[in-house]
């Protein structure tokens, strides 16, 4: 018997100020749409997440794709990660920057190599070779970003801690979906954070860390402070309480919970189980989320 198709998608947990919230609202509704689409014809849960995350990536509103933050040279160093729970098959690209949609290049290392995981220029031929098109780096950045990288930079490194407060945006965006054909998929894609050192790579596109799929535990996709995440392993860490039966809604919750606790992390998580059965969560103030399923469409911003 086919699946109720279910989609989830977020679009970073941070303190968003009051004035950019109608946009990261618009824009994840957009990307539940484009996902939804997907579903709603019989298509897969892959192609769903695929195509929620590019329309994140497009639009500038997020930390991913063109409007990502800059690193410390000023420049737009992007990851990803795609993982389809039905095969474990998974694509993931880091620190690639002259891709506009990272979604589609990690997309074409699931599909057409036996490997996982590209990097850096390696990463880029790949996907030239593969149909991605490439960009140049400068097409990524928008002037709003350029001047983010200026204040922060003015203000010294006095104050480093600052760029992993909760008031400094964390954008990054990511989906899971569940499609008629009871799979479950996960995808995330990030600019990682502000001013990073060029090279550093975040939660978004590690296994198990940023994102992870399996039908037999759950779909994840986290954004937030990508080092503490990165530590607890947290997506695979809430599919496998999945797995042992806890309801995917009090699991996101508690890795949350968990993230404070152990290491002082701040963020967000959607997690889906095969079932259908969905958790949205964040520690911090406002976390952009949107969801379709056949009996409901909604969205939101604030923390209960
Ligand atoms: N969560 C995004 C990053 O830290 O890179």
């Amino acid at each position: 018997m086919p699946t109720n198709p279910v989609l989830v998608v977020h679009g970073g947990a941070w303190a968003m100020p009051d004035d950019i919230v109608d946009a990261h609202l618009i824009g994840v509704r957009n990307a539940a749409a484009a996902g939804w689409r997907v579903l709603e014809r019989g298509g897969s849960s892959l192609d769903a997440v695929e195509e929620a995350v590019v329309i994140m990536e497009d639009d500038e509103t997020f930390d991913a794709g063109r409007g990502s933050f800059l690193n410390r040279d000023g420049k737009v160093q992007m990851d990803a990660l795609i993982m389809d729970g039905g095969t474990l098959r998974a694509g993931g690209v880091g620190c690639v920057e002259r891709i506009a949609n990272p979604v589609r290049a990690a997309r074409k290392i699931l599909s057409e190599s036996p490997h996982v995981y590209f990097v850096g220029e390696g990463a880029e031929r790949f996907a030239a070779e593969h149909g991605v098109p490439l960009c140049r780096n400068e097409d990524l950045i928008i002037p709003r970003e350029s001047e983010r990288l200026r204040e922060y930079l003015a203000r010294g490194e006095d104050h480093p801690e600052d760029i992993f407060a909760p008031a400094i945006s964390h954008d990054t965006v990511g989906a899971v979906a569940l499609d008629r054909d009871g799979n479950i998929a996960a995808a995330t894609s990030t600019g990682g954070t502000l001013a990073k050192a060029p090279g550093r790579l975040g939660d978004s596109s590690l296994i198990g860390c940023g994102c992870y799929a399996n039908n037999d535990s759950a779909a994840a996709s986290t954004t937030g402070w990508g080092e503490p995440i990165m530590k607890l392993v947290l997506a695979k860490w809430a599919a496998d309480r999945v797995e042992s039966g806890s309801l995917p809604e009090w699991v996101a919750q508690e890795a949350m919970n968990y993230l404070k606790q152990r290491v002082n992390g701040h963020g967000g998580m959607i997690l889906l189980d095969a079932q259908g059965r969905f958790g949205i969560s964040h520690n911090t103030p406002r976390m952009a989320w949107a969801i379709r399923t056949t009996q409901r469409q909604d969205a939101g911003i604030d923390r209960n």
